[in-house]
């Protein structure tokens, strides 16, 4: 079954300052994403694979077409119009976003800003944090960081934090935009190892990556971005 069913969605942004030009960053894309599936998303710097992305999580309101999302319940949401409301109880509770770079929360702790997700469903902050510090160990933080602000990291440092923050909670969707772009590759190889376990628990993931690296060993299926439009896709023969 499909939890994700996009319709001819189309988004394009208008740039007032420069007398009304107009960006087409989506144009008229189908796209089914099945329960369980990962996608691997390609294309060229600016072909629009964040604005898809962002489309779907609902940071940008799409300028048409629908993006139907079907929920734990099995109620079909369009996420392309629904309120504002439902999308926040969604991203609270189904879809998770991991943007390409960590937004920080000043003053709040590593292991506070991973296990802030679980709250919700939780209800116990000893217990969030346990989970938290777990993951920050299978992604080779150094225990010295946990209780530090993530503002002074490195970059490879807050990446991990802002895979973790998206992961700790097992959503059913997964957005994920360039999750492993400053890892080694032993880092890289527990995070694929992570998202793949989210997978065989029936988490869906669209992926965002250069790496040919992740998306061998992480895509089902991939997805080739150029100019806001769909121009292959790939099924792996293995
Ligand atoms: N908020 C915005 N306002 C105006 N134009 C935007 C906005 N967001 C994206 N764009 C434009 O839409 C196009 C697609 O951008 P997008 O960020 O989706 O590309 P991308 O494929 O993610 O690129 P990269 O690999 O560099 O991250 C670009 O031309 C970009 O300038
Ligand atoms: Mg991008």
């Amino acid at each position: 079954m499909n939890i994700v069913e996009v319709r001819r969605l189309s988004k394009q942004f208008e740039l007032h300052i420069l007398k009304e030009k107009r960006i087409q960053a989506l144009e008229s894309i189908d796209l089914d994403i099945a329960e369980g599936e990962i996608i691997g998303l390609t294309g060229k710097s600016g072909s629009g694979k964040s604005s898809l992305m962002k489309c779907l999580y609902r940071t940008y309101l799409s300028s048409a077409g629908h993006i139907f999302y079907r929920t734990g319940q099995g109620r079909v949401i369009d996420l392309a119009s629904a309120g504002d409301h439902e999308i926040i109880q969604l991203r609270k509770t189904e879809i998770r976003y991991c943007s390409q770079f960590l937004s920080v929360i000043p003053r709040v702790s590593a292991v506070d800003v991973v296990s802030e997700p679980l709250m919700p469903i939780l209800k116990d902050r000893a217990i969030a944090q346990e989970a938290a510090k777990d993951l920050l160990e299978r992604l080779g933080l150094p225990k010295g960081l946990w209780d530090a602000y993530p503002v002074t990291f490195s970059g490879g440092e807050q990446q991990r934090i802002n895979v973790a923050r998206a992961i700790i909670s097992r959503p059913r969707l997964l957005l994920i935009d360039e999750p492993t772009a400053s890892l080694d590759t032993r880092t890289k190889d527990v995070v694929i190892d992570l998202i793949r376990s989210l997978k065989t628990a029936g988490t869906s993931v669209l992926c965002i990556s250069h790496d040919e690296y992740v998306l061998d060993r992480l895509s089902d299926r991939r997805l080739h971005l150029q100019s806001g439009r769909i121009v292959h896709s790939i099924q792996p023969s293995l």
